[in-house]
């Protein structure tokens, strides 16, 4: 029998798939039916800051909120019972009758609210924390160097705040996304997780108005995690969880060829059912077996990016001759 434990920022998960934070992770029953189809950790549904300030009742002085689709729809769907009260009393239920790691997650986008709640996270009992911080760089003013002081600025609050170990989920949008990381990674955080998938924007030719579309990936989106997982994993002291189009138990493989640690899955589930989990761990058992592999660990990172390597493939950006034939 495959052994397919994996230790991901210090947590011993049982296998290496993570449900994604999402709202198949925001209440007790769902998380449950995860542990019972055979998850090894989930990540709870962010905590949004947009949440606090609603008990604060600052939100509607906010004026950035519209253009942040994805929480506007979150806040706008919740009541005031759902605020962090909630949210840290859904973790104490979840430690009394789950066993699998359990991984808060807050949406940051500047570092005055977060220290506080993450320490109030902490001592909800959850295993680690997860940043989900998601600054699209719209702003025509602001330079990447701002931008990337304000994840700093979040990172090393929040990390010098708690013992929990840390991980900083990103979206691709940096211009030097190898350096950025590595920085990040230097912070003291455990964890890299590569990379969210935004709100996609589309629009209504019919009514002249903006929409979304596409809520779900599909498994062609996997191409960019796992490019940076490979070039970036053997390079960069810290553990990477890839994120978006991570759809079946040979995504995974592919992740774990790369060099991840753990896998973060929502889209997959939302289009199979949580018992698509245990169809996924079969499949990476067998790809196991067929190898002759016992252990994660003997195939973990075989095609990450080593310096004796040649990077072109790696790196490779245009397509030279595809398609001839
Ligand atoms: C309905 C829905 C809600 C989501 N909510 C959150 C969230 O609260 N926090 C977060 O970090 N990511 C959130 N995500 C992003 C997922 O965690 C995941 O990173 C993304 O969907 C890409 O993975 P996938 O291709 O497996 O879907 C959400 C995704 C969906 C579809």
């Amino acid at each position: 029998m495959a052994n397919l434990s994996t230790v991901y920022m210090g947590l011993e998960l049982k296998n290496p798939l993570i449900v994604a934070s999402c709202d198949l992770t925001s209440n007790i029953e769902r998380i449950k039916r995860c542990e019972e189809e055979g998850a090894g950790a989930v990540v709870l549904k962010s905590l949004y800051e947009e949440q606090i300030e609603i008990e604060t009742e600052e939100l509607m002085r906010k004026s950035w909120l519209p253009g942040h689709t994805e929480a506007f729809e979150y806040v706008r769907g919740m009541s005031m019972a759902n605020g962090p009260s909630t949210y840290l009393n859904l973790i104490k239920e979840v430690k009394e009758v789950a066993s699998i790691p359990v991984v808060a997650s807050l949406n940051c986008v500047s570092a005055k609210w977060w220290v506080d709640y993450a320490k109030q996270l902490e001592q909800s009992g959850a295993d680690a924390l997860e940043l989900n911080i998601s600054l699209l760089p719209s702003d025509l003013k602001r330079t990447s160097e701002e931008i990337e002081q304000i994840y700093m600025d979040i990172i090393e609050r929040v990390v010098e705040e708690i013992n929990l170990p840390v991980a900083v989920k990103v979206g691709p949008y940096f211009t030097s996304i190898a350096k950025v990381l590595n920085v990040f990674s230097k912070k003291g955080i455990k964890g890299l997780v590569l990379f969210n998938r935004f709100y996609q924007l589309d629009i209504d030719v019919k009514n002249f108005t903006l929409k979304g579309s596409n809520p779900l990936s599909s498994p062609n989106e996997m191409s960019n995690s796992l490019r940076w997982i490979a070039l970036l994993s053997n390079r960069i002291p810290c553990d990477f969880a890839a994120t978006t189009g991570v759809h079946t138990g040979i995504d995974v493989i592919k992740q774990i060829l790369a060099g991840a640690k753990a896998v973060e899955i929502c889209s997959t589930l939302y289009k199979n059912g949580f018992k698509y989990i245990k169809s996924i761990i079969e499949e990476i058992e067998d790809w196991m077996k067929e190898h002759s592999y016992e252990k994660i660990e003997e195939f973990r990172g075989k095609l990450s990016k080593k310096e004796e390597d040649k990077i072109e493939l790696y790196e490779r950006q245009q397509y030279i001759g595809a398609l001839n034939k």
